[in-house]
């Protein structure tokens, strides 16, 4: 190893190979992170840098693999070495990183360390289930474990930066990236965006720690609002629903010191995000004290062409002018930016400006101090996919399933010999991890059919048949092949393999099939406009059906799905979502009761598609429908009923649980007071289980209307068989604030309505006066 005095005064440890980096120091104390300092040494270290070395730290590149989109960057080393990159991504190893890092380091004129990010969403290389499966499980510690995890492993691959969390508000199961978010409730996604900050960042959000990483809110803002669940699509909507609804999350993540933000790829009320002033300057950063860099989205900027908001030199002025630091693999900034100080259309005040935020990031993830941040191939070895990692990820998933249906206790299953295991996700370890899961490898993954092998034992007799593809639509398959699905097509005729299924039904006592979604038919640009079960999977249901044996549906999918017909015919129902690499097994404890589900959805599932957007929040309307027949002049539909298939919050468990009426530790509060609500959950049923109960509210007149409900508070418990617990919950009149029609943060005094119970729908109610 070769210490080396750098321009800073520092020194670097510059590996000049993996083999001498193995025996490199543990990491060095933190840099002392006073913003006076760093101030100091971002200036300094400014006033030697040319226009051209400025332009090129706002300039993200890709390398490695086209995954998200079709440009992939060119001449990275050699720009890498002029000092024209400042951050790279989509590549991981230590090897890589030692490798961009030193070109950085080394050979570019000011030796300026790069940013490295991925695409690290539900774990690096121990995948966890999607982050929609995340957020069911109501668990912050769960969740803040997942990324903490992912933290560790991928900063052990040389990442720095990961784009995660996803925190988008998304009330369209149409739309393939519900996958990605947490769901449709700002206060459960705030909580949930300041969990995985935590995880990521640390306690105390120090990322000069070798094993922190730096996080990235995305996708800011409103992605989740795109017309028609269509991806990428126009959003459009009011400043207060906004502020009510959709921006909580993002706010939230801000407050929790989270150190990047991307720009997203939607217009917001007809200016892009990426060039969105309002967005990226006045809410952000002067409303909400963002001190981080924001960075676009996938060549957002250049997207901006298509959006019609002019040539590539005006939308680079655009976006930079809006707040906008770093470029990602557009190169608009790098080809654009020059001319545009020329022109007078930017200052070099603002050029300097985005410089200086990465410069920062950069100084925050003590990289001018460290720039391989103690990462070795050793490191890497040691940290993963460690058994401890393996053994949490099976914690983890279970916690996230969602038991739908169980009608006569079909599940646990008990007494149960001979097994079918029919359905087209049944064999599919590929499928468990999921859309990005990026180091993932699914072939590490346990499939549900491996699963139910491992937990069963020796003592069940497994059958397993595919019964129907995942679909038959040959344009769609291609599509996903080219993807990264390794479909398996079976290319006999749906009667002869569904022929099969019943077979194997009619030999077993119980017939489980998995059912659903392939990875690809979720995430990014994997609209849906159809959200039944693809292809010929009803009709595979309907044939099991008709044996009569208990039919287990065990639902692998990335969004709510419409399952009328499935609802009303399988005797137990399990949404297991895309369960990570221990997928298999820990479904499987499930079935075989080593584990008793407590998982609650964290977005409704409609009964048609017809009825999004559905979503349990929504307003009274002046002719609310109270479910009165000849009540025709209702706000209703002719054929179907305004009900969910499953609400908001929704979950059941193999025992049961009671709930006494709350009660209101004062029936006036004033302003300046807090009030508990208390209540007495008690497990009435046959198992030890968890309970989620959550606590709504609902503001009975206002100066704007408001919503029928709205969560306000949770808390998950583990309740012995038979044994009862009262649960207090802590009220002040900050929870009873909305932003009214002039955008004030106001709690506006008059009747409350507290509503507690096991999901959104089922609830009791008491109610009290917020006074003058
Ligand atoms: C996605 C982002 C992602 C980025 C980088 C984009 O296409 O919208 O969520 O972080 O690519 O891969």
């Amino acid at each position: 190893m070769k210490h080396r005095k750098s321009l800073f005064g520092a020194t670097l440890l510059v590996a000049l190979s993996l083999a001498s980096a193995h025996a490199q120091a543990p990491p060095k104390p933190t840099l002392p992170l006073s913003d006076a300092k760093m101030q100091q040494f971002i200036t300094s270290l400014m006033q030697k840098m040319t226009l051209e070395e400025k332009i090129g730290q706002l300039n993200l590149v890709s390398v490695g693999f086209d995954v998200t989109g079709p440009v992939v960057s060119k001449d990275v080393d050699a720009n890498i070495k002029k000092g024209l990159v400042g951050a790279v991504l989509n590549t991981y190893t230590p090897v890589a990183a030692h490798k961009l890092q030193a070109l950085a380091v080394q050979e570019s004129r000011l030796h300026i360390p790069l940013i490295l990010g991925y695409d690290v969403i539900h774990g690096h290389r121990t995948i966890f289930p999607i982050p929609l499966g995340l957020a069911a499980s109501w668990d912050m510690s769960a969740l803040e474990r997942s990324a903490r995890i992912a933290a560790e492993e991928s900063a052990a691959d040389g990442i720095n930066w990961v784009y995660s969390p996803m925190v988008d508000i998304a009330r369209d199961p149409r739309w393939g990236r519900v996958a990605e978010g947490a769901g449709e409730d700002p206060y459960l996604g705030s909580r949930i965006a300041e969990a995985m900050i935590r995880g990521y960042q640390g306690p105390n959000n120090d990322m000069t720690r070798p094993e922190n990483v730096m996080a990235c809110l995305k996708h800011f803002a409103l992605y989740g609002a795109a017309e028609a669940g269509r991806d990428y699509n126009t959003t459009d909507m009011s400043r207060q629903r906004m502020y009510n609804e959709y921006l909580p999350p993002y706010r939230a993540a801000v407050k929790a010191g989270v150190g990047s933000v991307m720009s997203s790829f939607n217009d917001v009320n007809g200016i892009p995000a990426t060039a969105n002033r309002w967005l990226l300057t006045d809410l952000l950063r002067n409303q909400w004290g963002f001190t981080g860099f924001v960075a676009t989205d996938y060549t957002a900027i250049n997207e901006m062409e298509a959006h019609g908001m002019g040539d590539e030199k005006k939308v680079s002025e655009l976006a930079l002018k809006a707040g906008v630091d770093m470029d990602m693999v557009g190169e608009v900034f790098l080809k654009q930016l020059a001319t545009n100080l020329k022109e007078g259309s930017v200052r070099q005040a603002d050029i300097d400006q985005a410089c200086r935020r990465v410069l920062e990031a950069k100084y925050k993830l003590g990289l001018f101090q460290d720039p391989y941040r103690g990462v070795t191939e050793e490191r890497a070895k040691a940290t993963m996919m460690k058994p401890a990692y393996i053994e949490e990820a099976r914690s983890i998933t279970r916690r996230t399933l969602v038991l739908l249906k169980n009608d006569r206790q079909t599940l646990p299953l008990k007494n149960t010999v001979n097994i079918a295991v029919v359905g087209p996700l049944a064999d599919r370890a590929r499928d468990m991890i999921g859309n990005w899961s990026g180091a993932g490898d699914g072939k590490q993954a346990v499939s549900i059919l491996q699963g139910i092998k491992n937990v069963g034992g020796p003592g069940i007799r497994v059958t397993y048949t595919q019964g129907v593809n995942v679909t038959d639509d040959d344009q769609l398959i291609r599509r996903l092949n080219a993807y990264g699905g390794e479909l398996s097509i079976d290319a006999r005729p749906a009667e002869t393999t569904i022929a099969e299924a019943v077979r194997a039904a009619q030999a077993a006592d119980v017939v489980v099939a998995v059912v659903g979604e392939s990875q690809g038919m979720t995430g990014e640009a994997a609209s849906r406009a159809d959200i039944g079960l693809p292809g010929r999977q009803l009709d595979l249901l309907k044939a099991l059906k008709a044996t009569g044996k208990p039919l287990v549906l065990v639902l692998v999918n990335g969004r709510p799905l419409a399952l009328p017909w499935e609802n009303q015919n399988a005797d137990a129902i399990l949404e297991t979502w895309f369960g990570g690499t221990q997928a298999g097994n820990a479904v499987a404890d499930a079935l075989f009761g080593a584990y008793n589900p407590s998982g609650k959805l964290t977005m409704t599932f409609p009964q048609s598609v017809g009825q999004i957007p559905i979503y349990y929040n929504h307003k009274s309307t002046g002719r609310p429908y109270a479910g009165v027949l000849l009540d025709k002049y209702k706000s209703r539909y002719l054929d179907i009923s305004n009900d969910p298939l499953y609400p908001f919050g929704f979950g059941l468990s193999y025992t049961t649980f009671s709930y006494s009426k709350p009660t209101i530790s004062k029936n006036t509060l004033r302003p300046d007071e807090g009030l508990t609500v208390n209540v007495t959950v008690q497990n009435t049923g046959q198992y030890d289980g968890e309970e989620i109960a959550q606590l709504y509210i609902r503001d009975l007149v206002g100066s704007s209307t408001r919503p029928v409900k709205e969560l306000k508070g949770f808390q998950k418990i583990l309740l012995k068989k038979g044994e009862s617990r009262q649960l207090t919950f802590h009220l002040t009149a900050d929870d009873l604030k909305f932003y009214n029609d002039d955008l004030k943060f106001v709690a506006e005094p008059g009747d409350f309505q507290v509503f507690v119970g096991g999901n959104s729908r089922d609830v009791q109610a008491a109610s009290f006066t917020l006074a003058k």
